[in-house]
Order: structure tokens, then sequence, then C-alpha cells
């Protein structure tokens, strides 16, 4: 059987714009020769630090733009060669969490229109079994039906996430994607929602493609992990060895600095962090 996700030699090149008008075309490398494969229930952490790749790598998993070069096989099919009808019925097998739970739920939308949306983008169901369904993942994540009729800023960042993570689960999928999920959330709700994220994962049978510049959260979570640096794969191997003996040099640099030895290394810093926090203050985020 062919493994829920396979990549192959990706890459992406972006161009940016010319410095000068009639200058040479600049590029950069976003991504290089990356490969490799998740299986079926199995989490796989992808660290690197900001501008290493991991979001364009995302992205380019879940189809959402093209690669240079490369594949991404999901249950065997190569996503990228798929006419766009199948693409999109394949596009319920796999979902994606991203990391800002304010930016990323539509705030004229009710609870309810904005979990059910990837059904209705898949044409599955009727109004009021999309309702249900969606109803059924508020209550898997910890949130009420009664929820269902409330706006994304009636809730705070955690909840908000959970949200997004009640959509991501609504077509049922294999995989999720998730992009930095608790880089925006206070560190007292960070572990609340990865300890969401294991329960689902058992009980959903699910596979994670977890995304972080913080090691910490990939260790928790992941049974496998990806190091990125520059767009290129330095060290792939079980969380459990990579954490305790790193083999590449980067990923030392990356353990010293995050156990608060080295260099900070972090992604945009506590930036996230401290957005959130800016926001939590903000008339958006009333009380609930
Ligand atoms: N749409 C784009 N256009 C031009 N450059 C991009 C684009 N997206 C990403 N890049 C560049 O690709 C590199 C990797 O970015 P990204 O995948 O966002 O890294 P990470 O998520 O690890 O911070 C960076 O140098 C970034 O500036
Ligand atoms: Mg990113």
């Amino acid at each position: 059987m062919s493994p829920l996700l396979q990549v192959e030699g990706l890459a992406r090149q972006y161009r940016l714009p010319r410095q000068r008008p009639l200058g040479p075309p600049q590029q950069v490398q976003a991504l290089q020769g990356v490969s490799f494969t998740l299986e079926a229930g199995r989490s796989l952490g992808v660290v690197g630090e900001s501008g290493s790749g991991k979001s364009t790598l995302a992205r380019l998993v879940m189809a959402l733009e093209a690669p240079t070069a490369g594949k991404v096989w999901f249950e065997g099919r190569d996503l990228h060669a798929l006419p766009a009808g199948e693409l999109r019925r394949a596009r319920a097998g796999f979902q994606m969490v991203f990391q800002d739970p304010f930016g990323s739920l539509d705030p004229r939308q009710p609870v309810a229109r904005i979990v059910a949306e990837p059904l209705e983008a898949q044409r599955i169901g009727t109004p009021a079994e999309r309702r249900e369904r969606a109803g059924e993942m508020l209550a898997a994540v910890g949130l009420r039906t009664a929820d269902l009729d409330k706006y994304p800023h009636e809730f705070s960042g955690g909840q908000r996430q959970r949200i997004a993570i009640a959509r991501a689960l609504v077509t049922r999928p294999q995989l999720i994607v998730a992009d930095e999920p608790v880089s925006a959330l206070d560190v007292s709700v960070q572990a609340q929602v990865l300890n969401l994220m294991q329960d689902l994962q058992d009980r959903f049978g699910l596979s994670y493609l977890l995304i972080s510049h913080d090691l910490a959260v990939v260790d928790l979570v992941c049974d496998e992990v990806i190091v990125l640096h520059q767009g290129c794969v330095v060290e792939s191997g079980p969380a459990e060895r990579l954490f305790r003996s790193p083999e590449h040099e980067y990923t030392r640099r990356l353990l010293a600095a995050a156990a608060g030895a080295g260099p900070s290394f972090h992604d945009g810093g506590d930036a996230p962090r401290a957005a959130a926090a800016d926001r939590s203050t903000s008339p958006r985020e009333s009380p609930r």
C-alpha cells in the first residue's frame, strides 16, 4: 500500500521584483530537493528557523501552489497532476490549520458557516446536515453546539484555534497540515490545544504534518522530524533520536538556541505571542 503522503524532490523558486528596470530578475530558492514519507496515523514535524521554507512546504503539500520541481503523492495520487475536479474532491482528505486564529476565520460568518465551509466546497450534504456535522465537530474540539450561531470575535484565541481545527476536521481528512498552530497563542493555552490535537489524532486516526519553530511543540506531538535549513532537509529521523542526539551541526545549534544556550532561535522572535497579547487587549477581544 502506498504511504499516506510522499514528497519527492520538492523544490520551489520565487521570482522577486527586479531591483532595476532592466536588471536581471532575482530568484529565491525557497525549497529544494525535499523528500519524505508520512505513514497513516503518524506525525511528522518540520522544524527550522524563519525563512527556512516551512510554510512554502505546507502550501505545496496542500496543493495551494505548484512546485518548481518534484512531486507530492497523497494516497498514491500525484496531487499536482490531478485535474481540477479531482483535486477538489481529493481535498476532503487533507486540510490545513493556520497560525493566526484571528485572521484565518472570516469575522462576518457565524461559526456554523465557518466550520461547514469545507463541506460546502465539497458539495457534501444538505445545509441541515452540514450544520449538524459542524455541531459534532465543535463538540469534538471541546466547544458547544450553542456556539454555532456565534461569531469569531466572541471567542478567545485558543477557542478560535479550536474552531479552526473543527473546520479542518469536518470533511474527516486523514491528514492535517498545521503551520505553527499554537505560535500565536498564550503559553498557557498552547498545551491545551496541543493536548486536544493529540486526543483528536487517536480518536480520528489522523496524521499531522506539524510545522513549528518551537522544538518542544514538535517533540511533544511528533514521531518523526525533518530539519529544514535554507530550503533543504539537513537532518531527519525519529523525534526521540533527533532531539536527544542530533547529528547535524545546524540541528545542534537549533537545540542549543531553544534551550536558551545560544543566540536566540526563533521565527519572528516573540512577535506572534506579543501580537496575541496586544490583540487580547484590543476592543475586538470582548470577554467571554
Ligand atoms: N510568495 C513568495 N514570493 C517570494 N518569496 C517568497 C514567497 N513565499 C516565500 N518566499 C521566500 O521563501 C523563503 C521561505 O519562506 P517560508 O516558506 O515562508 O519560510 P518559513 O515558513 O520557514 O519562515 C523565504 O526566503 C521567503 O522570503
Ligand atoms: Mg512560515
